[in-house]
């Protein structure tokens, strides 16, 4: 049998053929997460360079007493994601008897992985994993510990800042439903110095470049394209105008690239559009949050300050 009738994701292969399609061409950043690609960006949270992970981390040490306060006892934790095991761990620890944990993600795989971590470090709370896109509306499971129960969500490490400003909105309106009710405390990644934004985002290691250019492999892989990682650089830049990271992939000379029964031409220096990483002042999250129907109720942030945990509560 051929691949396209064994192991091919058409859904996959349609929307990369869209993106590749468009005149500038896009594909989704989701397709970075392979093994490889998590295993990179594992690292990249690692670097000094990149200073996120560990600036949000510091903030939930310095703040974690009083973010335990304020979400108080009981809590059943939805994490939107379950991403870096070490955040959701230090959140835990400063609950007072939190109730349940429920992590949602689109990858059963690292669901299962993320809820068997923590129902062994945590045996009196309930793990409650659920397989699901949590970019649309979904019922959580009924389930005993959920029940007249008040949820509160955790969406850290600014992947928000993937979305576009209405992306952004349209998952905070999301969220609102999903927690029905509970509040909300999400990281947002903020505006500074494009030196340092630069430089988080093209290490001296070539870690970055590596996980950014990992995503042509994995879609050789994934939907049969015959890209030539070779050919192809890293390119990663501040955007001022719409504040927002930009990763693209330039193509190092004019080529094609077959796709299902297609073919996409690249002219020389064309690029991909892999990722947005967007940038927020605290008044501008605030906004955003408010055009989806939330009241900040307090915000965290480290003292430079880089980075901002935020609280929020419907309005
Ligand atoms: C996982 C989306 C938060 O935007 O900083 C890191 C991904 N890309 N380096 C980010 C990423 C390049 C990261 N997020």
């Amino acid at each position: 049998m051929s691949q396209s009738e064994t192991s091919i994701d058409q859904h996959a292969l349609a929307e990369v053929l869209e993106g590749l399609r468009q005149p500038q061409k896009t594909i989704s950043p989701k397709y970075f997460y392979d093994a490889r690609g998590s295993d990179l960006f594992e690292q990249i949270t690692r670097l000094d360079a990149y200073y996120p992970t560990r600036t949000e981390m510091g903030i939930l040490r310095n703040s974690g007493p009083e973010i335990g306060k304020v979400i108080g006892p009981d809590a059943i934790i939805v994490e939107f994601g379950s991403g870096n095991s070490e955040k959701i761990h230090l959140l835990l620890d400063v609950l007072d008897r939190p109730r349940a944990y429920v992590p949602i993600d689109i990858s059963a795989e690292h669901m299962e992985a993320a809820a068997a971590g923590i129902d062994a470090d945590y045996p009196s709370l309930t793990v409650i994993p659920v397989a699901g896109d949590y970019t649309k509306p979904m019922h959580l499971p009924g389930h005993s510990a959920l029940d007249g129960a008040r949820l509160t969500g955790f969406f850290p490490g600014s992947t928000i800042g993937n979305f576009p400003p209405e992306e952004a909105e349209a998952f905070l309106v999301t969220a609102r439903d999903i927690l029905d009710g509970g509040d909300l405390l999400i990281g947002a990644d903020l505006q500074k110095d494009p030196a340092v934004l630069n430089l988080a985002y093209n290490d001296p290691e070539g870690v970055t470049a590596a996980f950014n250019l990992n995503m042509l492999p994995h879609l050789n892989q994934l939907i049969g394209t015959d890209f030539d990682a070779g050919a192809f650089e890293h390119h990663a830049f501040y955007n001022e105008v719409l504040g927002r990271i930009e990763m693209h992939l330039v193509s190092q000379a004019a080529q094609t690239v077959h796709i299902g029964g297609s073919a996409v031409s690249f002219a020389a220096d064309e690029t991909i559009h892999t990722e947005s990483s967007h940038k927020y002042t605290l008044e501008g999250f605030a906004a955003l949050a408010a055009r989806a129907g939330w009241r900040t109720a307090q915000t965290w942030c480290d003292a430079k300050p880089w980075f901002s945990l935020h609280l929020l509560t419907p309005a």
